[in-house]
């Protein structure tokens, strides 16, 4: 049976059973990087506060400097029995630089050093997740531009509703992901404090210049509260829920993805590098990369709800409950950053089937809406027209036709205020180039967004 750090005050070996059980190495081993910066900052602060010899300092650093070489070669196995990443580099370090090595851990618990080393993780994990979706945003306004006049159905309730732009359809989404940059951005903010120096629960007697470690290793402060340093996991659940909305997002695109390339609709065309075909049916391209984001969404929310029943009930401080914190969190990142990088190329080869899109737009009577402004702007009452242009659908219905197959007669016959340039006016071009009002489909309000975009994004 393997000796522990912690041995000192048993009689026994830990089980095998148990040493399986509540060892983390096979999973935290991802966090070996934070824990060996976060070490080589407390040493050095430790050796310039005299708590321990400058000497010693050095000695451990270098040493920690080694193992990094090391892991990052390949040529360090983990061991099972050392419980932990953090318990396996210190076992490392004294077999390398002898008894020294015992020193690294004067004045720090692992509770605050765990804390420590997932803080220092998901804050670079967010800076990527945070570039992808940049990479993202841009692609979704590049396609934006070449597409201003490509006019599509817009929908409620999936029944076509009035005319829009594929343009205007993109940035919607470009707004709710520039949403998630921020919410990103925010859940880095409040991460970014130093919990080292909290000890176990109790903070430390050794002199610490906390603020020194936490200025070394990029924090804009310290936690203030020692128990809340090691027992909070609030950025952790933040990310899973930023990271749960950002999937939602890609779920509700991924839908449209997969019904927009479908035979009923035909508005695109996925790449063939992006689409895969059936074991058994010839002809089948099926957008495959869409569902399973749209599958995969589910995880993310499963890893939210795990964190947030992890964390409920748990008294102050630190509880090894906690240590389940990593597998949720590890997958969510792993699994928005995995559906980002895939997801993008697919939008950016995408084909756009611009007359289907058109053609789309025709039916359905999406032009109901501008027969009736028609009218309102010849002083009708809104209602009243309504009403009017409610009794000529109908009226269409019956026939089998479309408003503009209408004649002149018919119109006037519904209302003497109709012009000769009704016709002109519900035009689905017409329709889409009306709708000037920021925020709104025209080729003009949309260029605009375009450019508030891109500027928001350059700022971000
Ligand atoms: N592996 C542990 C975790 O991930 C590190 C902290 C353990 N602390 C303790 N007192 N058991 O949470």
């Amino acid at each position: 049976v393997s000796k522990k750090l912690w041995g000192g005050r048993f009689q026994k070996g830990t089980d095998k059973v148990v040493e399986d059980f509540h060892s983390s190495i096979s999973f935290d081993q991802r966090l070996y990087r934070q824990d060996i910066r976060g070490s080589m900052a407390h040493a050095r602060m430790l050796g310039q506060q005299g708590i321990i010899a400058e000497s010693d300092a050095r000695a451990i650093i270098a040493g920690l400097e080694g193992i990094l070489k090391d892991i990052e070669a390949g040529r360090i196995e983990f061991d099972v029995a050392a419980e932990d990443i953090h318990m396996n580099i210190e076992k490392i370090l004294t077999e390398r630089v002898g008894d020294i090595g015992k020193k690294l851990h004067t004045a720090r618990s692992r509770n605050d050093q765990v804390a420590l080393d997932i803080r220092l993780y998901l804050r670079d994990e967010i800076a990527e997740t945070r570039a992808l979706l940049a990479k993202l945003i841009t692609t979704l306004l590049d396609t934006a531009e070449a597409n201003v006049d490509t006019i599509m159905p817009g929908y409620t309730h999936l029944q076509k509703a009035q005319p829009i732009t594929l343009a205007h359809h993109l940035l919607a989404y470009v707004q709710m992901f520039d949403r998630d940059l921020d919410r990103l951005a925010d859940c880095a903010r409040r991460l970014n404090r130093s919990p080292l120096g909290s000890g176990a629960l109790a903070g430390t007697t050794f002199p610490l210049d906390r603020l020194a470690v936490a200025t070394e290793l990029g924090f804009d402060g310290i936690t203030e509260n020692s128990l809340d340093g090691v027992s909070d996991r609030d950025f952790a659940i933040e990310f899973c829920a930023a990271a749960s909305l950002t999937m939602m997002h890609l779920s509700r695109f991924c839908e449209e993805i997969i019904l927009w390339s479908s035979q009923e609709f035909a508005f695109i065309e996925l790449d063939d590098a992006y689409s895969t075909g059936s074991s058994m049916m010839p002809q089948k391209k099926n957008p495959d990369v869409a569902e399973l984001i749209r599958g995969k969404t589910g995880r993310v929310y499963g890893d939210l709800m795990a964190l947030l029943t992890v964390m409920k009930s748990l008294p102050l401080a630190y509880n090894k409950d906690m240590q389940e914190d990593k597998e949720s969190l590890f997958d969510a990142v792993d699994t928005v950053k995995g559906c980002l990088t895939v997801f993008t190329p697919m939008i950016a080869t995408m084909r756009v089937r611009r007359e289907t899109m058109k053609n789309g737009a025709r039916g359905g009577f999406t032009n109901a809406t501008d027969v009736a402004d028609y009218l309102a702007k010849k002083g009708v009452s809104f209602r009243e027209a309504h009403e009017i242009v409610g009794k000529m659908v109908l009226l269409c219905v019956q026939k089998g036709v479309a408003l503009d197959d209408l004649t002149f007669e018919d119109f006037r016959a519904c209302s003497d205020a109709f012009g000769e340039d009704i016709y002109e006016a519900i035009s689905v071009e017409r329709c889409v180039a009306d709708r000037k009002v920021p925020g709104g489909p025209a080729p003009e309000a949309v260029k605009e967004a375009i450019a508030q975009a891109r500027r928001r994004l350059n700022e971000q």
